[in-house]
Order: structure tokens, then C-alpha cells, then sequence
């Protein structure tokens, strides 16, 4: 009898743990179900051009602490509206039918999609063109309504809080206020728990829109204690009351074309003149994402990777494996595409902040 042949895609923004989930996956479906798998290099791109790497236990051995992705990744190529070129211009086409050909031809019976909304998205479109999918979800954004907590959201929070330590020795040696930019598109998540671990003094979420004149009380207010340095997290997606978020970047080949950056330098060029101090930006960027993983992203990566192995051995396929009150389930990918999980601006968390005096300049 044939063995079963699993095709593995990393897409979209690494995320610390992806390695660990195909360490899981990989070893859970060789050794509890022999079967056989490779791995498309870069994302859906290695679908479409049919490259890939075989996924064995010699290629899993020692990823599963490493950031990144072994497979590489792309946050670009939906193939579903793939960029060509014709006539000289770039155009829309969809090229689905290479990437399913490429898997027949190559004997593939279920493809495991690692991904977040972007790359579900087109799991789901190849889901309902009757390929075997099963998705699993990933940002270190956290911001999925289907799942309670991603792999890599953990690892994002501790490097930022261990960074604002970094930030708040050099604030209080030269009296400055610092911001610190950090990622989570417009969800204020990473904002929120690494500002409340690193003891920022202003926490600024897209959820919670801000103005400069609460960000100068706090400022004040903190002065007028002796306390002379003020530390404030901004996320990437914040707004200021009646303006818009800053863009950094737009990608025009990728499915969400939006990069956010620049919130934290607009921020310190409006606030210095207001203040009595020198005021410094800093964006954290891809530092989030990368090096190591934390144990607790390296433990969670592991049951989202065997539990995607048991949802493919189960075979149910068009699903993908979430995290609720705790215990590992699934949710049609139907269901799950499109549903952001966002900060409640009056929820538990945000109080808590409150009552540690934090300024949410709003
Ligand atoms: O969604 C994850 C994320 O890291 C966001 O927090 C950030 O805005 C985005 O990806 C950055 O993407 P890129 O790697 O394309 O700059």
C-alpha cells in the first residue's frame, strides 16, 4: 500500500516556533503513522514551482528551538491572484491549477498549511477546490479570534520586555522619555502584555486611540514626582484621535499590501516640544521575530504541530487546530478565516494596567 504523502508550507511573517511545529508534525507523522513528507520551499511559491525538500527526521533534527522556518517563507504569492507578467505589465491570474497539478503529479494526498490570515485564507480557497488542507494558525500578533494564544506571540513579548529594561536605564541616565515601537498590526497585544512586564509608564493600542495632551499629563505627572524619564510602548497600528495609522511600507504583490512603521518617530517629533526632556524613538522591527524560542512557544508549537498529524491522520481535512480554554481542538477553515481578535479597551488587562498607573493616552 502506498504511504501517505503530506506536503508541509511555512507562509506569511516568520514566527518563533514555526520550526517547532513542523519538528512535532514531522516526527508525529513519520513515527506514529509512517508516512511520508515534504516540505514546498517558500511558502505557496514552492507549490506553484513544484520545489520542495523531503521532510524526514534527519531534516527536523535540532529545529525545534530555532526561530524562523526551515522552509523558508513568503508573505507574498497568493496563487489564487498571482502576479504575471504580460504584454509588459504585471497581472492578476489565478495559477491554483499548477500548484494542484504539481501535487497530483508528485502523489501529495494532504497538504498542512502553516500561516496566518493571508496564507489560511488561500488554504481554505484550496480546501474548497477539493484539496486535502489542514491549517495551522501562526502570528506573533496574537490577534486570531479561532485560537486563544499563537505560537511565537510569547517570544515577541519577552524580547520586547526584556528590550524595554534596555530602554529604561538609558531613560533614566539622561532624562529622556523613550518609545518603543513595537509590531502587532492593529492589535495592541504585544503592546499591552510586554508594556505591562516591562513597566512602561504609556501604553499606546490601535484599540485605544490616543492624544498628546493625556501622553504630556502622564509625562508630567511623573516629573512632578521626581521621576524624570518616562518610558512609553507604542504599537506599530496605533492612532491618534481623529488621525490615521502610519504606514511604513505598502508590499503591492502581497495580500495585505500594509506595513505599519513610523508611529514611534512621528510620536517623539510631536511630543518633543511639549515636554521637558529629550524624547528618542526606537523600532524593535524584526527583532521580535527572531532567534530563539521561548519554552512556552517551543511547548505550544508541539501541540499545534502533533495535533495537526492527528487531524491529518483523522482526516479531517478543510479544518484547522486552535487552542481553546486550554485544550487542543479544530474549526472549519470556513469559520475561521477574517476574525480578528482585537484588546478590549475596557477588558481585564487594560484595568490592570490602569491601576499600575499606566496611560493609555486615551
Ligand atoms: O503579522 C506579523 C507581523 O510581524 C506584524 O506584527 C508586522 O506588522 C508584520 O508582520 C511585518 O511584516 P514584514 O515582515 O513583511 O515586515
Amino acid at each position: 500500500m502506498k504511504k501517505k504523502k503530506i506536503g508541509v508550507l511555512t507562509g506569511g511573517g516568520d514566527a518563533p516556533g514555526l520550526n517547532a511545529v513542523i519538528y512535532a508534525l514531522t516526527k508525529t507523522c513519520v513515527t506514529e503513522f509512517g508516512y511520508e513528507l515534504i516540505g514546498y520551499r517558500f511558502g505557496y511559491r514552492g507549490l506553484y514551482e513544484n520545489k520542495f525538500t523531503p521532510l524526514n527526521m534527519s531534516a527536523v533534527s535540532g529545529i525545534l528551538h530555532k526561530g524562523g522556518t526551515i522552509l523558508h517563507s513568503s508573505n507574498k504569492d497568493n496563487l489564487f491572484e498571482f502576479f504575471v507578467s504580460a504584454a509588459g505589465q504585471k497581472v492578476k491570474k489565478d495559477v491554483s491549477s499548477v500548484a494542484i497539478e504539481n501535487m497530483a503529479n508528485e502523489g501529495v494526498d494532504a497538504l498542512c498549511v502553516l500561516g496566518g490570515d493571508g496564507t489560511l485564507t488561500s488554504a481554505r480557497d484550496f480546501a474548497r477546490k477539493g484539496i486535502n488542507v489542514v491549517g495551522v494558525p501562526k502570528t506573533i500578533d496574537n490577534d486570531l479570534l479561532s485560537t486563544e494564544t499563537t505560537f511565537g506571540f510569547d517570544t515577541a513579548v519577552s524580547i520586547v520586555t526584556e528590550n524595554l529594561g534596555r530602554l529604561h536605564t538609558t531613560a533614566e541616565s539622561h532624562h529622556r522619555v523613550m518609545i518603543a515601537e513595537v509590531m502587532g498590526r492593529s492589535a495592541g497585544w504585544i503592546a499591552l502584555h510586554a508594556g505591562i512586564a516591562g513597566s512602561a509608564d504609556v501604553i499606546l493600542i490601535p484599540e485605544i486611540p490616543f492624544s498628546l495632551e493625556n501622553i504630556v499629563a502622564k509625562i508630567k505627572e511623573r516629573d512632578a514626582l521626581g521621576k524624570y524619564f518616562s518610558v512609553i510602548v507604542v504599537c506599530e497600528g496605533a492612532i491618534e484621535k481623529g488621525g490615521e495609522a502610519v504606514v511604513g511600507k505598502i508590499v503591492e504583490d502581497s495580500p495585505d499590501p500594509i506595513r505599519f512603521g513610523g508611529v514611534g518617530a512621528y510620536l517623539a517629533h510631536r511630543l518633543e516640544p511639549l515636554v521637558e526632556h529629550e524624547v528618542r524613538s526606537c523600532a524593535f522591527g524584526h527583532i521580535q521575530r527572531g532567534g530563539e524560542t521561548s519554552a512556552q512557544d517551543r511547548v505550544l508549537s508541539c501541540r499545534y504541530g502533533v495535533a495537526a498529524a492527528h487531524l491529518i491522520h483523522e482526516e479531517k481535512y478543510g479544518n484547522m487546530v486552535c487552542l481553546r480554554r486550554g485544550v487542543m481542538e479544530y474549526e472549519s477553515l470556513e469559520k475561521v478565516i477574517g476574525q480578528n481578535k482585537l484588546v478590549n479597551p475596557n477588558g481585564e488587562l487594560v484595568r490592570v494596567a490602569r491601576s499600575l498607573g499606566v496611560s493609555f493616552g486615551g
